[in-house]
């Protein structure tokens, strides 16, 4: 058989560029993918080929349409989970599927409009902390801000501050120690020997049983508490009626508070940046929200929010959060004018697909309105904030729920002034914004 691989990029490019490649590959991909016709090859080991793409058409096959014919690659499982353990996010094959079909229906949109009070009171509550008057950087803000929305529609109020504080530290430590160990893989022997895995490792053993307690304690208390615990404990699989065993509702709950609280954080930072930049948007927003009771913010209410809703998606289209996922192919494929290899790894930018001007004009550029009535449908193809296929992202309608309730939140109570510095982005496993700073005025004191 023969294969047929995008352009190759040879390999000292990449240990020429490895510095700044590291710090941000962005404009390393970009490059290449004007060269190179929207897909290169960027490894050319003997075992297996891999390539990165901003080929939309591609990235449709892949995720969606030839879906059974790729997993996710060992980065994204095997490694993860050596940490945050096999949840839904990190596993493949039998166990994903059978751990989507009984997650699913938490996420269901009946189901969340039980988390609303939650939601809602959690969202408030960290907007009061806001420091006023002087420029600060949000990305705090909302980290803090997200991390509660996750810990409390799952634990709702049920795990005390101290334990929900310690929970929230191991878990930025462990999100920043994966992204040492994927940043520089030559590296790890250094971090093994200097102990670094082994204390982080510990630090995840510790983050297990906080939140065994947490659950041994719900299940004890015999109360009801309408939040994504009760519903985790609830659900049953298909087959033969039986819960989940304790080690597999920790990995789903560790995977919820990853997979749930940066992407959401930075989203929302973006999206407050932004907006602080591009003030028409906050009157518009506040004229839709006048007639919506913020409490009352039901999931059907959101569709009274178009400009709201508008600024969200343009946001994660110019920084989507998750701005990259792969793919591995578990058999021979063909993927348009290329033949690839079983064991061929694929790259998505989402980012590059995103921002390419053949399918958005000007890209770069902040315009909500095109995610507005008719325009937005034109765009779908291009669109990939969650992802796409049987794999996209089960949170999707809690996190727009919540970044909603938030951005509406906020311009009702404060105005929002642009800072002279710049903003910039720090693709990490997640794309982080640094320096996003913004002042907060009150808008009633
Ligand atoms: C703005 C916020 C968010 C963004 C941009 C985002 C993005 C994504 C993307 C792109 C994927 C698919 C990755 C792939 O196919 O390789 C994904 C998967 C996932 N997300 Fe989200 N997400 C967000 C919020 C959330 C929230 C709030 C939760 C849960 C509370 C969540 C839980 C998950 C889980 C569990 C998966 C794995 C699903 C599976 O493989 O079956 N996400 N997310």
């Amino acid at each position: 058989m023969r294969y047929i691989y995008p352009k190759k990029v040879p390999i000292y490019k990449f240990l020429f560029n490895a510095n700044s490649l590291t710090k941000n590959p962005i404009p390393f991909h970009k490059k290449y993918f004007n060269e190179c016709s929207d897909s290169f090859t960027v490894a050319n080991s003997k075992k297996r080929k891999i390539f990165l793409t901003r080929d939309a058409g591609i990235a449709k096959q892949v995720l969606k349409q030839k879906h059974k014919k790729y997993i996710k690659s060992e980065i994204q499982t095997k490694f993860l989970s050596k940490y945050v353990g096999y949840g839904l996010l990190t596993s493949n094959g039998q166990l994903w599927l059978k751990q989507r079909r009984l997650i699913q229906p938490a996420f269901h949109k009946q189901k969340l409009e039980k988390l609303i009070e939650i939601i809602s009171s959690t969202v408030k509550e960290e907007l009061l902390k806001i420091k006023t008057n002087e420029f600060i950087d949000v990305y705090p803000i909302m980290n803090e801000l997200a991390f509660n929305v996750v810990a409390k529609s799952l634990f709702s109020f049920s795990s005390d501050k101290e334990t929900l504080r310690r929970l929230q530290f191991i878990i930025a430590e462990l999100q920043d120690f994966i992204v040492k160990e994927l940043r520089q893989p030559h590296k790890r022997w250094w971090l093994n020997l200097t102990g670094q895995v082994k204390k982080k490792l510990k630090l995840s053993k510790e983050s297990r049983q906080l939140i065994l307690n947490i659950i041994n304690k719900r299940r004890e208390s015999n109360e009801t508490h309408d939040d994504l615990l009760d519903m985790l404990l609830a659900v049953t699989y298909e087959d033969d009626g039986s819960v989940m065993s304790d080690e597999q509702l920790i990995d789903e709950i560790l995977i919820l508070f990853v997979a749930g609280h940066e992407t959401t954080a930075n989203a929302l930072t973006f999206a407050t940046y932004l907006l602080a930049n591009n003030t028409q948007y906050i009157a518009q927003i506040r004229e839709e929200s006048k007639e919506i009771q913020d409490t009352s913010l039901s999931i059907g209410s959101l569709a009274q929010l178009p400009v709201a809703k508008a600024v969200v998606d343009e946001t994660m289209r110019l920084y989507p959060p998750a701005w990259i996922t792969d793919r591995v192919a578990v058999e021979d494929d063909d993927l348009g004018k290329y033949q690839i290899e079983k064991g061929a790894i694929i790259g998505i930018s989402f980012y590059e697909i995103h921002r390419d001007p053949r399918h958005w004009n000007n890209p770069n550029d902040f315009f909500p309105e095109r995610f507005v009535g008719e325009e937005a449908k034109k765009h779908s193809k291009y669109y990939y904030p969650f992802g796409a296929g049987p794999r996209m992202c089960i949170g999707n309608n809690f996190a727009i729920y919540e970044m909603l309730l938030t951005l509406v939140n906020l311009l009702n109570n404060f105005d929002l002034e642009s800072s002279d510095e710049e903003m910039y982005i720090n693709p990490l496993v997640t794309l982080r914004p640094v320096n996003a700073k913004v002042k907060f005025k009150k808008l009633y004191e």
